[in-house]
């Protein structure tokens, strides 16, 4: 029996020694401590042992159990070890590796335009206002001074929802509908789409962009409107550009001019980039009509206002030198990404 025992616990330490991982192990244990295992085995022989040898062999049995169990415990923690070791080494994070990146988007050319443009107007005071594209004949036109069968209605040939109702030519009306709450005084801006049942092309689309202006308050005078107009243009491209106001014709501004840059690129000579003009039409402008301000019930003999209106993709266009109106609106992210 003696060597029995020694035979097993021989045994179970070469076993023990390759024993390379938990179930192999457990497998081991099961072997040799379980109810059907080895030691449990030989503990059941202990009847056939002499009575005066039994408790001898009862000690031994415990010391080979003891022994194998204190080995199989440092055993287990070896193992558990590892495979910590190799759980850190397989889950390692490399930080330095990119990550994944998602594609952000970017501001539209026509709306960084839109913005930077409200930014120098709201440094000086101006507020920003918006009113809707789909408006009424009367604020887009008739309350403009444009009444029915005006010739000066072929320019803004629209797209119509009913015979009252329409989608604006221009951002215009907005100057109505601002002036009718009669929050004296007014300095509002309002850009916005507009439309026109233009056929496309590369300088033409239904749709299209205006900033309007407006200004009204007591004393004001031709001179507000040159000088508020000429610090924005400063503004937008630098000090040095020249500026000149054409007489021009608006139904609801009297008297009313057209702005132009003198050409950056021949400085008024006349080029390709201004077709020979030597100057850039900027914006249309004038004093705003003493029948628009009694329509809006505002006393012109108290008031006096000027208004401006210019448009957005001119200028996009030339910042950003694109030479095709089209791209802005056919959404091609090669297109939108250099911007
Ligand atoms: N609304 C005019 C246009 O579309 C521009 C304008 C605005 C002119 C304000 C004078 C005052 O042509």
């Amino acid at each position: 029996m003696q060597e029995k025992l020694r035979e097993i616990q021989k045994n179970a330490k070469k076993q023990l020694e390759n024993v390379k991982n938990q179930e192999e192990l457990e497998k081991l244990r099961i072997e040799l401590f379980s109810k059907k295992g080895a030691l449990t085995a030989i503990m059941r022989e202990m009847g056939a042992v002499a009575p005066e040898d039994r408790p001898k062999m009862g000690a031994l049995a415990n010391t080979v159990r003891e022994e194998l169990e204190g080995e199989f415990a440092q055993i287990k923690q070896k193992l558990n070890a590892t495979a910590q070791e190799a759980k850190i080494i397989a889950e390692k994070i490399d930080v330095t590796m990119p990550g994944a990146r998602r594609p952000l988007g970017k501001i539209h050319p026509l709306k960084q335009v839109e913005r930077e443009l409200c930014d120098i107007f709201l440094a000086m005071g101006f507020t920003v206002v918006s009113g809707p594209e789909v408006e009424r004949d009367y604020y887009n036109f008739t309350a403009l001074n444009i009444p029915e069968n005006h010739p000066a209605r072929d320019d803004h040939d629209t797209f119509y929802i009913t015979d009252e109702i329409l989608l604006r030519t221009q951002t215009s009306p907005v100057q109505i509908r601002v002036m009718e709450q009669k929050k004296l005084p007014i300095r509002i801006i309002a850009p916005g789409r507009v439309y026109r049942s233009d056929a496309v092309d590369a300088t033409h689309s239904p749709i299209f962009h205006q900033i309007e202006g407006l200004v009204v308050d007591r004393g004001i005078t031709m001179g507000n409107l040159k000088g508020c107009l000429e610090e924005f243009i400063r503004q937008l491209y630098g000090e040095d550009v020249k500026t000149r106001f054409r007489p021009h014709h608006f139904q609801f501004t009297e008297p009313s001019a057209e702005m132009d840059i003198a050409c950056p690129k021949c400085e008024g000579k006349g080029c390709s980039v201004c077709k020979g003009e030597g100057w850039i039409e900027i914006l249309g402008a004038g004093m705003v009509h003493r029948d628009v301000l009694l329509r809006c019930d505002i006393n012109p003999d108290e008031y006096s206002g000027f208004a401006f209106g210019l448009g957005l993709e001119r200028i996009a266009m030339r910042r950003f030198r694109i030479n095709d109106l089209r791209l802005f609106h056919e959404n091609d992210v090669r297109f939108l990404h250099q911007f």
